[in-house]
């Protein structure tokens, strides 16, 4: 990979394609065959070759999956897991080596790659617009989870997923996702962001406060149990972790 290139991918963290809905987000995420096809010729899987390879960071997605198994989310072997954003499939894949749902559900715009996820993992892709999870009736998820989504996408967008991934967790289910928090913004890591990060893409990283977050989910009757933080471009997103009420 030429420098110019990787410069760009290790500071934005992916090679994010230009929206076409000239909103300047990044809903179109990195390219599907040219990722697969590096991977492989890096004998890794995709998962891998991202946190390797393009983002630089090894480790990073399988140390997050290892914060939420010590954490005991997939203890109780979640029989319906629901995940927003999978993009390629690197938390799913981790995902599916720690527990064994009957049915796996996404939630995925970039078609090639949701096409990917469902040949591959033969999870099924639901219909993704805007921030709905209709086709998912009421309290039948019991794992909800999103990764390195919310950091890309509009606080309306994030907000609205949040009350819908309340809608749909089953009485003591868990709800995962990471947002970047006031946590994972000391001035250090602002300046990084200003200096280094995200350059030309407007929409990341976007920022979302941690109160509104733990308010939002307890008055949709959901408890924070535990956050950490998990490295994402320059700096940090932090992790929340919260199970509904019975
Ligand atoms: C930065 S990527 C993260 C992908 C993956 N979770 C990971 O960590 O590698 C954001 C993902 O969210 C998807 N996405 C963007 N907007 C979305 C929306 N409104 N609903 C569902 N997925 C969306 C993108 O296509 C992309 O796969």
């Amino acid at each position: 990979m030429k420098s110019g290139v990787k410069r760009l991918l290790g500071r934005a963290g992916f090679d994010i394609v230009r929206s076409t809905n000239h909103l300047g987000g990044v809903d179109d995420f990195i390219p599907f065959e040219a990722t697969v096809r590096a991977a492989r010729a890096a004998g890794l899987s995709v998962g891998d070759y991202i946190d390797e390879v393009m983002n630089g960071t090894p480790g990073a997605t399988q140390s997050t999956i290892d914060e939420l198994s010590a954490l005991g989310v997939f203890a109780a072997n979640p029989n319906t897991v629901l995940e927003i954003g999978p993009g390629s499939g690197r938390y799913l894949e981790k995902t599916l080596k720690e527990c064994a749902p009957d049915r796996y559900e996404i939630y995925e715009t970039a078609e090639p790659w949701a096409n990917y996820l469902t040949d591959t993992f033969g999870v099924v892709a639901q219909p993704t617009a805007g921030s709905s999870l209709a086709p998912t009736p009421d309290g039948s998820i019991d794992l909800v989870q999103a990764h390195k989504v919310f950091n890309t996408v509009t606080f309306l967008c994030a907000s609205r997923y949040f009350f819908e991934m309340a809608r749909v967790t089953r009485p003591g289910g868990r709800i995962v996702f990471d947002v970047m928090t006031e946590t994972c913004l000391e001035p250090a890591a602002v300046g990084a962001w200003a200096t280094q990060g995200g350059a030309g893409h407007d929409s990341y990283p976007a920022a979302m406060p941690r109160r509104t977050c733990v308010d939002l989910f307890a008055a949709l009757g959901c408890s924070l149990e535990a956050s950490f933080l998990a490295p994402m471009g320059v700096a940090s997103t932090e992790v929340l972790v919260f199970r509904k009420g019975t």
